[in-house]
């Protein structure tokens, strides 16, 4: 059986449609019983099997294109070597993948299911000749281990801060110097909030200084690049070097 057919079982065996219960309760129950990120890996699984587009968000043509237009035009070029960090089922990915190098995009996602759809896409879409990396985040958190050293000039969280509590934030600010390459810079979306709330599930908002205490911990310049990235959502653009200009 495949992974997608198991995913769905299990989706209909969570959502409750075998025990009676709501399809709230399966998923709640999911973060009961599960440390956060194993929970929402899982979670994940479950939505792409339902939906792939849908998983990640959904207005997949139009998210998709918003990522690499904003990249491109704060000067995104071909040989750059790039990290996605959540690249999900590659609503970008397959825009970041088509228009660099072969071997330049590596993408890192927590759900099985959705970089085995990834590489299906890739595969009907005809970028296979651009060998992309489609790693899993084996470790559940964001230290980056399953990188190998491997360092990028650009890496990208889009519309992953947006479901993440704080101390995987602060993970993965903690690691960044490990992953960038001299120059590098780390662009990442957010919602906002004057106070940091959980709105759901997976669900949280920050205000921006939440970031901007951790850049300064890190020795990082963050700048707000919000009002350059039309997210339909309302999502928020921030990016983060060092503070000499000279990337992480
Ligand atoms: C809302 S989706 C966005 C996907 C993609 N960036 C896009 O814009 O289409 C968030 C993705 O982040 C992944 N994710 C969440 N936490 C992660 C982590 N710690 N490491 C890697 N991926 C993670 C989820 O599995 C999910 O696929």
């Amino acid at each position: 059986m495949g992974l997608m057919s198991r995913a769905g079982r299990a989706l209909r065996r969570l959502l409750g449609r075998d025990v009676g219960a709501t399809a709230d309760d399966g998923v709640a129950q999911l973060y009961e019983e599960r440390d956060f990120l194993t929970a929402y890996s899982a979670h994940t699984d479950l939505r792409v099997a339902a939906d792939p587009q849908e998983a990640v968000g959904g207005m997949w043509e139009e998210i998709g294109a918003l990522q690499v237009d904003f990249l491109k035009a704060q000067g995104l070029r071909p040989a750059d070597h790039m990290l996605d960090i959540g690249c999900g089922t590659l609503r970008g990915g397959r825009h970041f993948i088509a228009y660099l190098d072969a071997g330049h995009y590596t993408g890192l996602d927590i759900s099985p299911a959705a970089l085995e759809y990834g590489r299906q896409l890739v595969a009907r879409e005809g970028l296979a000749d651009k060998r992309p990396r489609l790693l899993l985040g084996e470790g559940k958190d964001l230290s980056f281990a399953e990188l190998g050293g491997a360092r990028f000039d650009l890496a990208l969280a889009q519309s992953v801060f947006t479901h993440l509590p704080p101390e995987l934030i602060a993970d993965c600010f903690a690691h960044l110097d490990g992953i960038l390459a001299p120059g590098g810079r780390f662009f990442f979306t957010y919602h906002h909030a004057d106070a940091f709330v959980q709105t759901g599930l997976k669900d949280f908002r920050y205000p921006l200084g939440h970031f901007q205490e951790l850049a300064a911990r890190h020795g990082l310049r963050l700048t707000d690049l919000s009002a350059a990235y039309a997210h339909p959502r309302g999502q928020r653009m921030v990016v983060v070097e060092r503070g000499d200009g000279a990337g992480v």
